[in-house]
C-alpha cells in the first residue's frame, strides 16, 4: 500500500474502531462481533507498525480497553486510586501459528527450559484485590490501566471473595513467617457471571423493558459499578483470580503461586494445564474449544504465560502487553437454520419488536427456536427473507440474534417480509420513536396487550408482590373486573367468585395478597406504576431522593436529572408520566386504597441551611455515602461527585480520596469534616 493510502485507511480505521468502542462502552450496544473488531485493530497495528512516523497517542493502538461505561444512566462515583502495579491487557490472537510465533519469540529471550501455563480466558471484567495481612483491603477495576475504581464496597457482596484467608491445613507459623501469606500482595483476576443469573438478570430486565444486557461482560462489569452494594450480592456475580503480585514473592512459578492462592481458600481455576511444548498448547486449546459448551460461564478463549517467575521477568512488558503472555480467542458459536416467520410482540409499554421462529438447531448447549431481530431497521439492512436460511449467534442476549443471511441458499419463493403499520393486537397505527428506531402503539389506554401487560407488572413479584397469575390476569380483565391497577383494591369476594375455577378459599388469598400489598415500601410502589425506563434500581434512587410522590410529580426534569442513576431518557420519561391525566387518577386512586407513597423517613426536605452550595463528598463516615449525599440534598444542598471551581466544601470523612484532597486544595475550596457538617445543618 502506498503511504497516501495507508495514512487515508489510517484515519478510517481509527474512526470506525472508535465509534465501535463509544458503541460497546457508552451506549452498551456492541456494534459488532469481538472477531470483527480484533481484526480491525490488528490491521491498523500493522499499518502503524510500518509507518510508525502516523502512531498518534490518541490512536486506538495506544490505549487499554476502559471498563468506564455508561449504561444510558449516571454512574455511581467511585473513589479512584493509582494502580501499584500498571494493569494491562493481553495480545490476542485467532490463530495458532501466532501462538507458535509467540513461544518462538518467548525461546529466543529465554532459551528452551521453560514451561507454560494455559488457562481459560475468563469473560468478565478485571479485578485486582489488594490482601494485607490476609485481610481483603481494596479492590480496584481496571480503569484506564494506571488508576482504577474502588469498589471494594461491591466485591464484599460477592460470595466467592474472602474476605479472611484461611490457614492452610499444617501451617506452622515461625517467626520468619508468622502467617502463610505475604504481608500485602496484589491477587488480580476476573468476575463474571454465569450464564443461568445472567439469564435471569436479562428475563428480569426484559420483563421491565429495560434493555437487556448485550454480553455477560457487559452485565457484569455493570453489576461491578451497582449504586447499591447490597444489590451486587443479588447478581449472582463470581471471581477466578489468576495472576498474583507483589514485591518479593516466595514462588519460583505462575502455578506455584496459583497453588499458594488456592491453598488460602482465593478461588483460583482447576481448569489450567502446564504444557511443554506447542503440540500440547494446541491439544488445550481445542479441548476447551468443544468443553466450553458445558461450562456454565462464558470463555472467550485460552490464556498462555510462560510460568517461570524469572523468565516472566526477563521479558517483560510492552507499552500494553506483557511479552510473557498471549491470548489465542475461540471464534463466537454460530449455527445456520431457516426463518420460519416473524411474530410482531407488543409490550407493556407499546414497543413493537419482531421475534423470528426458526427451524429449530442446537446451538452452544440449548436447542434455539427464536432468534430476536431488535427492530424494523435491523431487518432491512439483514435484508432478511422468510425461508431464508440465517445464521444465529448467543450474543449472550436471553434469546439469540440473527447476525447474518446464507444469500446463496436463497430460494426463489422467499418473502420479503414488510413490517407491521399498525398494531398487531389493537390495529391502531404505529408510530415511530427514529431515536430508538422503534415502533410504537401510541394507544395506551385501549390496546389489550399493553394494559395486561401493566396489570401484570403491576403485581409482579418485584413490584406488589400479589400472588396472581397472568392467567388471572386475563380473567379479570376479560370479566371488565380491572382496567387500572387502582382497580384490584376495589375487587370483591362476590367479583372473584363469580370467575371460573374460584372458590371462597382461593378468593380469600388473593384478597389477602392484596391487602398485604398495602405495606410494600414506596420504592417499589413506584416501581410497579411501570414508569417507561424506570426499572428497581431507578425507582429506588428516585424514591430516596424525593421521598415522596408529590415531590417526584411536580420535580422538573433538571431536578430529576441532579439524582444519582438517572439520565435525560429517564427524566424525561417521569416527567411525562406525570403529565398524564390518567396516570394521575390512577395515584390518587392507589393513594386512596392505602398504597405507600413517601419513603419509611418520610419527605426529606429538612431545612434550607446548604442552599445554592454544592458539597463533594470523599471516604466513609458514620453514615452510608448514600445517606449522606440524602442529607445534603435534604438540607437543600447539592451534592456533586468531583471537586470544581463551584464546590463550597469538600466534605472528607475517614480515609478521604487522596486526589480529591489535592484537587480542593488547589482550587482553595474549604475542607470540612463530618462534626462540622452536622454542626452547620444543626
Ligand atoms: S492474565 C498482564 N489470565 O483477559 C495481563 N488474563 O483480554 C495478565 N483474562 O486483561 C492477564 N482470563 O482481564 C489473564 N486466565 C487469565 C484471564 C485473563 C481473562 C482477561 C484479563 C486480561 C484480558 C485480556
Amino acid at each position: 500500500m502506498e503511504k497516501a493510502q495507508a495514512y487515508i485507511r489510517i484515519q478510517e480505521l481509527r474512526e470506525i474502531i472508535n465509534e465501535a468502542n463509544r458503541k460497546y462502552y457508552v451506549d452498551n450496544s456492541p456494534a459488532m462481533s469481538d472477531y470483527e473488531f480484533d481484526m480491525l485493530l490488528k490491521e491498523l497495528e500493522a499499518l502503524e507498525g510500518r509507518y510508525p512516523e502516523f502512531i498518534t497517542e490518541d490512536s486506538p493502538t495506544r490505549k487499554v480497553g476502559s471498563d468506564l461505561k455508561n449504561t444510558g444512566k449516571k454512574q455511581k462515583e467511585f473513589e479512584q486510586y493509582p494502580h501499584r502495579y500498571p494493569m494491562l491487557s493481553l495480545g490476542n490472537t485467532y490463530d495458532i501459528a501466532e501462538v507458535q510465533a509467540f513461544a518462538d519469540r518467548a525461546s529466543k529471550g529465554i532459551g528452551n527450559a521453560f514451561t507454560y501455563s494455559c488457562e481459560l480466558k475468563f469473560d468478565g471484567t478485571a479485578i485486582c484485590l489488594t490482601y494485607r495481612n490476609g485481610k481483603l483491603a481494596r479492590a480496584l477495576t481496571r480503569g484506564d490501566g494506571a488508576v482504577g475504581d474502588d469498589v471494594t464496597a461491591n466485591v464484599r457482596n460477592i460470595s466467592n471473595i474472602p474476605q479472611e484467608l484461611k490457614v492452610p491445613a499444617g501451617f506452622v507459623p515461625t517467626l520468619m513467617d508468622p502467617q502463610p501469606w505475604p504481608e500485602e500482595f496484589e491477587i488480580r483476576g476476573e468476575i463474571y457471571m454465569p450464564w443461568p443469573a445472567f439469564d435471569r438478570l436479562n428475563e428480569e430486565r426484559l420483563k421491565d423493558e429495560e434493555q437487556p444486557f448485550a454480553n455477560p461482560r457487559n452485565a457484569a462489569s455493570g453489576s461491578l459499578k451497582l449504586i447499591d452494594s447490597s444489590m451486587v450480592a443479588n447478581r449472582g456475580l463470581e471471581c477466578t483470580l489468576y495472576h498474583m503480585l507483589g514485591e518479593d514473592l516466595p514462588f519460583q512459578t505462575h502455578d506455584q503461586a496459583l497453588k499458594a492462592a488456592a491453598s488460602w481458600g482465593l478461588p483460583v481455576s482447576d481448569k489450567r494445564k502446564i504444557c511443554r511444548s506447542i503440540d500440547e498448547i494446541e491439544e488445550f486449546i481445542t479441548h476447551w474449544d468443544t468443553e466450553r459448551k458445558t461450562l456454565l460461564f462464558a470463555t472467550d478463549g485460552i490464556v498462555i504465560k510462560i510460568n517461570e517467575l524469572p523468565y516472566q521477568e526477563e521479558l517483560g512488558y510492552t507499552a500494553k502487553f506483557p511479552r510473557w503472555a498471549v491470548a489465542y480467542k475461540f471464534k463466537a458459536e454460530q449455527a445456520l437454520t431457516k426463518l420460519l416467520s416473524i411474530d410482531y410482540q407488543v409490550g407493556r409499554t407499546g414497543a413493537v419488536t419482531p421475534v423470528a421462529n426458526l427451524e429449530p438447531v442446537q446451538l452452544s448447549g440449548t436447542v434455539v427456536k427464536r432468534a430476536s431481530l431488535h427492530n424494523a431497521d435491523q431487518m432491512s439492512q439483514l435484508d432478511i427473507h422468510i425461508g431464508d436460511y440465517v445464521y444465529v449467534e448467543k450474543g449472550g442476549e436471553i434469546i439469540p440474534k440473527i447476525t447474518g443471511v446464507e444469500l446463496s441458499r436463497r430460494e426463489a419463493d422467499a418473502v420479503l417480509p414488510s413490517f407491521p403499520e399498525t398494531c398487531p393486537d389493537c390495529g391502531t397505527r404505529l408510530i415511530r420513536d427514529e431515536q430508538e428506531a422503534k415502533s410504537f402503539c401510541p394507544n395506551q389506554t385501549g390496546c389489550p396487550t399493553q394494559i395486561k401487560g401493566r396489570l401484570v407488572h403491576f403485581l409482579s413479584r418485584k413490584a406488589m408482590n400479589v400472588i396472581a397469575g397472568e392467567a388471572t390476569i386475563e380473567q379479570l380483565y376479560n370479566k371488565a373486573l380491572v382496567w387500572n391497577a387502582a382497580d384490584f383494591y376495589e375487587l370483591q369476594k362476590e367479583h372473584l367468585l363469580t370467575l371460573d375455577g374460584w372458590k371462597e378459599k382461593s378468593a380469600e388469598r388473593f384478597l389477602k395478597s392484596l391487602d398485604e400489598s398495602r405495606k410494600v415500601p414506596f420504592e417499589r410502589v413506584l416501581y410497579a406504576l411501570g414508569i417507561r425506563y424506570v426499572g428497581e434500581t431507578t425507582a429506588k434512587s428516585v424514591a430516596r431522593a424525593f421521598g415522596n410522590i408529590e415531590a417526584i410529580k411536580n420535580a422538573t426534569v433538571e431536578e430529576l436529572l441532579k439524582t444519582d442513576d438517572i439520565g435525560q431518557v429517564i427524566a424525561e420519561s417521569i416527567y411525562e408520566f406525570f403529565r398524564d391525566d390518567m396516570n394521575l387518577d390512577t395515584v390518587e386512586r392507589l393513594k386512596a386504597a392505602g398504597l405507600k407513597f413517601e419513603t419509611e423517613s418520610g419527605p426529606v426536605k429538612l431545612s434550607e441551611k446548604l442552599a445554592g452550595k454544592t458539597i463533594v463528598i470523599s471516604g466513609n463516615f458514620s453514615i452510608s455515602r448514600d445517606d449522606m449525599k440524602a442529607l445534603i440534598v435534604a438540607h437543600g444542598g447539592k451534592s456533586s461527585g468531583s471537586v470544581s471551581g463551584k464546590t463550597a466544601y469538600l466534605l472528607a470523612g475517614e480515609k478521604p480520596g487522596p486526589e480529591k484532597i489535592k484537587k480542593a486544595e488547589s482550587l482553595g475550596v474549604e475542607i470540612i469534616g463530618e462534626d462540622e457538617f452536622r454542626k452547620m445543618i444543626e
